[in-house]
């Protein structure tokens, strides 16, 4: 008998290695074959630990399982009776939810790394598909879909590739960012982890496109799992041509380099993360140049997401028409959410852009895991604006959640019940600045601090001239702060005091002055 699960870092925390465990065990006792295949993860982690069976090329799924379970589904197995944790066909699952897999449609399917299945399932269509339509032709494609980086900002990646492209220099370099350090995200993780080689299929293209001969990804410390598994990848890439002197018949060579950070939040901003890539400490370097231009080492350097760069195989395969297909207005394509917080569905989820925000928190993630109602949600990591329920009709979109406030930015969606307290959720924005700071401009690294006191100090009724205070400390933050982080800690701050008020302002003392 074939069996599948997910040997991902989440999945694992859910328990999955407990089952793989009784699962030896009892097919040992029951003298049965087994071959247990470790995948990465379909991202459907509330039925984690989950267990999909191959019968007649199908895969059946049973979930969420403890080990207790294992013995009666090996017997409902040998029987052919139902289990009550039977989920049927695993592949409906994800698409009952409206789920187009384009990034994660080898997750959860393939052995992460194994070079036959990653062929089997179309891996290096995309990077035949850009030697055929050359290194112009690949730019093109990438700009005609759509493509917008998957890091935060939701610049298009065409542009970037183009500008790069265009910049004489001997040498330049093509850097992944797979420093994650949005709270509530795990998509990149859960592609490294599951689906490695399309990332490093996707560095090759953008290697092709815009002449660069070398990469690096640039992984935090903290995924200790993902790093085993890119370097088995890179290994595997090499010893199949992918890499190395000609990279699958390109005539050019590429390589790829694994660097890890050392855990600050700052080291996710691209120009940190270059300081960084240089051995240096991670500050933020002012713009311009742009890295595009001068980034590593003074080269020109393509700076993109690990999703960014991992979608560019299935762009190429699928057609750039058929990506750009997918989405609203000018987002494009699919974007993985990744759902956690107080919600009883967690997981991630991969949907064309423009459902809203109410339909992936109420229906997909079946709402609070509490039972209580939803309050706030926080949409876009640390940064993110906390959008009430009263703007559940918020499309998924760049655009649309711009003009209400926010920013979808690596597509993490964190959930909060009625028993959330909005001034701690300011209070935590500003200290999270304070601690992440680079230090460099002043409004960031003393406002953060002076904006955690003073919003403290507002506990159990704010002052009408405290209120003053820190909008006019928002307002230092936002416009002279050298980069995104201390610019855009006043979203959060102010999202909460707009749309909870109610948190900050006990009208009793409010009236007070
Ligand atoms: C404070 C801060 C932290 C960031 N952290 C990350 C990160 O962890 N991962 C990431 O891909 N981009 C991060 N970014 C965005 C990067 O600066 C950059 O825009 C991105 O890597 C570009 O790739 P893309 O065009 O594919 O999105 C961060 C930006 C800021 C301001
Ligand atoms: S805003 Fe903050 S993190 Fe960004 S450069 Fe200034 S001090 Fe550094």
């Amino acid at each position: 008998m074939k069996v599948y699960m997910s040997a991902d870092s989440s999945s694992q925390a859910i328990g999955t290695r407990e089952i793989a465990e009784a699962l030896t065990a009892s097919a040992a006792q029951r003298a049965l074959e087994l071959t247990l295949v470790r995948t990465g993860s379909r991202g459907l982690y509330w039925l984690e630990p989950m267990l999909e069976v191959e019968r007649d090329g199908r895969r059946e799924a049973f979930g969420p399982l403890t080990p207790a379970d294992v013995p009666g589904v090996l017997d409902a197995l040998a029987a052919g009776h139902a289990h009550p944790r039977a989920l049927g066909p695993v592949e409906a699952l994800p698409e009952e939810q409206g789920q187009q897999r384009v990034n994660f449609r080898r997750c959860g399917v393939v052995a992460p790394g194994d070079w036959r299945d990653y062929l089997a399932t179309g891996g290096m269509l995309g990077l035949r598909r850009a030697l055929e339509l050359g290194a112009d032709g690949v730019v093109a494609a990438v700009t005609a879909s759509g493509l917008r980086g998957r890091g935060g900002a939701g610049f298009p990646t065409g542009v970037k590739w183009r500008t790069t492209r265009a910049a004489a220099a001997d040498t330049k370099f093509i850097v992944c960012n797979a420093d994650e350090g949005d709270s509530g995200t795990f998509a990149d993780r859960m592609l490294m982890e599951g689906d490695p080689l399309s990332l490093i299929e996707g560095m090759v293209i953008a290697g092709y496109a815009v002449g660069a001969a070398q990469g690096f990804i640039y992984l935090r410390s903290e995924y200790p799992l993902a790093r085993e598994v890119l370097e088995r990848a890179i290994e595997t890439a090499y010893a199949n041509g992918l890499l190395g002197a000609d990279a699958l018949g390109s005539g050019a060579r590429f390589d790829v380099h694994l660097r890890l950070g050392a855990g600050a939040y700052i080291c996710g901003e691209e120009t940190s993360l270059l300081e960084s890539l240089e051995g240096k400490r991670g500050t933020v370097r002012y713009k311009p140049p742009l890295p595009a231009m001068e980034g590593l080492f003074g080269k020109p350097t393509v700076v993109n997401n690990v999703i960014t760069l991992a979608t560019v195989p299935a762009i190429l395969t699928d057609g750039a028409e058929a990506y750009a297909a997918l989405g609203h207005g000018r987002s494009r394509g699919t974007l993985t959410l990744q759902l956690c917080g107080n919600v009883r569905r967690p997981g991630l989820y991969e949907l064309p852009f423009g459902v809203t925000l109410g339909h992936v928190v109420q229906t997909l993630g079946g709402g609070s895991a509490s039972g209580r109602p939803v309050r706030a949600v926080q949409v876009g990591g640390p940064l993110g604006a906390y959008f009430p329920v009263e703007l559940f009709d918020t499309p998924l979109d760049y655009e649309a959640f711009a003009a209400r406030g926010g920013m979808l930015g690596h597509g993490g969606v964190v959930v909060f019940d009625d028993t959330v307290d909005m001034l701690e959720q300011a209070r935590f924005a500003m200290e999270f600045c304070a601690l992440e700071s680079c230090g460099k401009c002043t409004p960031c690294r003393i406002g953060s601090t002076r904006g955690a006191e003073l919003i403290e100090r507002m506990r159990g009724g704010a002052r009408a001239q405290q209120l003053t205070l820190l909008e006019d400390l928002c307002e230092v933050m936002e416009q002279g702060s050298l980069c995104a982080l201390g610019g855009l800690t006043p979203v959060p701050v102010r999202s909460a005091f707009k749309h909870f008020p109610e948190d900050f302002q006990p009208a009793a003392v409010a009236a007070a002055g």
